[in-house]
């Protein structure tokens, strides 16, 4: 249930982290600063050592384009990708006929981004959307179920809302996890939780950054999130 961000400007620091840890423990999740750097090879890498990898480079193109990104990312086998939701209807729905449903034996889960969560009300505003936060994360949900994607990435602070909107097997992937020491203004994340809160309100997978690699004993660290969330 928790993905890691591994959010290291090369391979050789990411596979630092990766050797160390199991796959039992954690699936991990390469953005756009890795895979910008080390490609489709450190994906396989990954995969090759049992860990599901979800793809964070969130499309958000003409659907042509973004159907094509999204048929290779399948090809390579990934467990999850994602694209931007406010894409909108029509590139959505390219999205979904690009990636096949996933079934029992595997597959790739297609998720939307709904509002980042660094962004608030007031940056919300300064790019138009005159809906608050949470009104737009519903309204960008609700297409995306429209659409019959698998989930989407929300803030903790918005998974019971929109389980309220989907049906019962559509995944929240949440991003915006502070473990409750951490100082949440010293940071560009806004819509916070602590990862024990964005359990109980019923999040399906936490995406941990920072908290986890910026740590002095990145290990350490993950495992006692674990903890923290089964006790
Ligand atoms: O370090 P931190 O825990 O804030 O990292 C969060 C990770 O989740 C980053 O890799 C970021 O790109 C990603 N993410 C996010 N908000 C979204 C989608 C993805 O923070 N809406």
């Amino acid at each position: 249930m928790i993905i890691t961000a591994l959010d290291y400007p090369n391979a050789k620091t990411a596979l630092e982290f990766v050797d160390k840890v199991d796959p039992t423990l954690t699936r991990l999740k390469v953005g756009k600063e890795l895979f910008t750097c080390a490609g489709p090879g450190l994906v396989e890498q990954l995969q090759t050592k049992g860990f599901d990898v979800f793809l964070d480079l969130k499309f958000h193109d003409i659907p042509n384009t973004v159907a094509g990104a999204l048929r290779v990312a399948a090809s390579m086998g990934v467990w999850m990708v994602n694209v931007h939701a406010s894409g909108g209807p029509r590139m959505l729905e390219a999205a979904r006929a690009a990636v096949p449903l996933a079934g029992e034996n595997g597959g790739t889960r297609l998720i939307a981004v709904t509002v980042l969560t660094s962004m608030d009300d007031t940056e919300l505003k300064r790019i138009g959307v005159e809906h608050n936060a949470q009104e737009q994360v519903n309204a960008l949900a609700s297409l995306t179920v429209e659409q019959g994607l698998d989930g989407v990435v929300c803030s903790p602070m918005e998974v019971v809302q929109i389980r309220s909107l989907a049906p019962a097997n559509f995944l929240t992937v949440t991003p915006g996890i502070r473990p409750a020491s951490a100082n949440v203004n010293n940071d560009d994340q806004r819509r916070v939780m602590t990862p024990a809160d964005a359990v109980k309100a019923g999040s399906n997978y936490l995406v941990i950054g920072r908290a986890i690699t910026q740590s002095s004993n990145p290990i350490d660290a993950l495992q006692n999130i674990i903890e923290q969330i089964s006790s």
